[in-house]
């Protein structure tokens, strides 16, 4: 499905972005990951590149690198994120910052440099991973969730932005439920439980479930899918 094209897919070393990186190998693609929990070099059939997304310099110093061995980028998966839960009365301004840095300012970097080459070779697709906490909100995620409604911001933003002039880049966004990850490992049990009870499907997501929403956005099946948020929530109740 994906066969000849290249795909560069942010956090893939974590439970979400691994298991996409893998689909996307199955289904023909080179995949090149970036994460910063990982070193350059090859593992799983996915060129890995260590790289801090928080960072501009980073970014476009290893950018620059991926560019001269991956010229043309078909699919970004911007993937990476973190969650700094607190009280908002409680929340340090480091938490409010590193939340910001990683999911909102951490998109922007790289998808400024990807976004505008998808443009010039008139063709692209770019994947937002939000999350339903960003379109419901969630009590002690407010940073979290001002992140994920802001993707949803700058998806809606890219899509227009990026397909200007004919520039013919899709860009949408997944707004995946409570997923079982590195993510939720701190989170009890019967939180856990509360969350799986409040889908209609009574249980939490599969990352290999989120894996498949981005293989179709990412695929030509998705052909005249732009600007757009699916929501892969279990058919969650708020
Ligand atoms: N797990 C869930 O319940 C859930 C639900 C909705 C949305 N999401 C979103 O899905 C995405 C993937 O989350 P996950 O559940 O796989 O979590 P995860 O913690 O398993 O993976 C996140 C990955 O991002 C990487 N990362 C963090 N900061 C980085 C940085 N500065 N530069 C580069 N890489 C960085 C981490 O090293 C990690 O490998 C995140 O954006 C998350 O917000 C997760």
């Amino acid at each position: 499905m994906l066969k000849e094209k290249t795909a560069l897919i942010t956090g893939a070393y974590g439970g979400i972005g691994l298991e996409t990186a893998r689909l996307f190998r199955a289904n023909g693609a080179c995949v090149v990951g970036i994460d910063t929990e990982h070193e350059d070099g090859l593992d799983q059939e996915i060129h890995f590149y260590k790289m801090d997304l928080c960072s501009t310099k980073d970014c476009e110093a290893v950018y620059r690198r991926i560019q001269k061995k991956y010229p043309n980028i078909d699919i970004l998966v911007n993937c990476a994120g973190v969650t700094r839960d607190a009280l908002t009365k409680n929340m340090t301004e480091r938490q409010w910052d590193e939340c910001i840095d990683v999911n909102l300012k951490g998109a922007w970097n790289i998808t400024r440099l990807v976004g505008p080459a998808m443009q010039k070779q008139k063709s692209g697709s770019i994947i937002n991973i939000s999350s339903v906490v960003g379109v419901y909100g969630n009590i002690g995620q407010s940073n979290y969730a001002a992140t994920k409604a802001g993707m949803i911001g700058m998806t809606k933003s890219w899509a227009k932005e990026f397909a200007f002039r004919g520039g013919n880049v899709r860009v949408n966004a997944i707004a995946p439920g409570y997923t079982r990850t590195n993510m939720l490992k701190s989170v009890p049990q019967d939180l856990l439980d509360q969350f799986a009870g409040q889908t209609m499907l009574g249980r939490l997501a599969e990352p290999i479930e989120i894996a498949f929403v981005a293989l179709f956005l990412a695929s030509d099946m998705s052909s005249y899918v732009t600007g757009s948020v699916i929501q892969a929530d279990g058919g969650m109740r708020l």
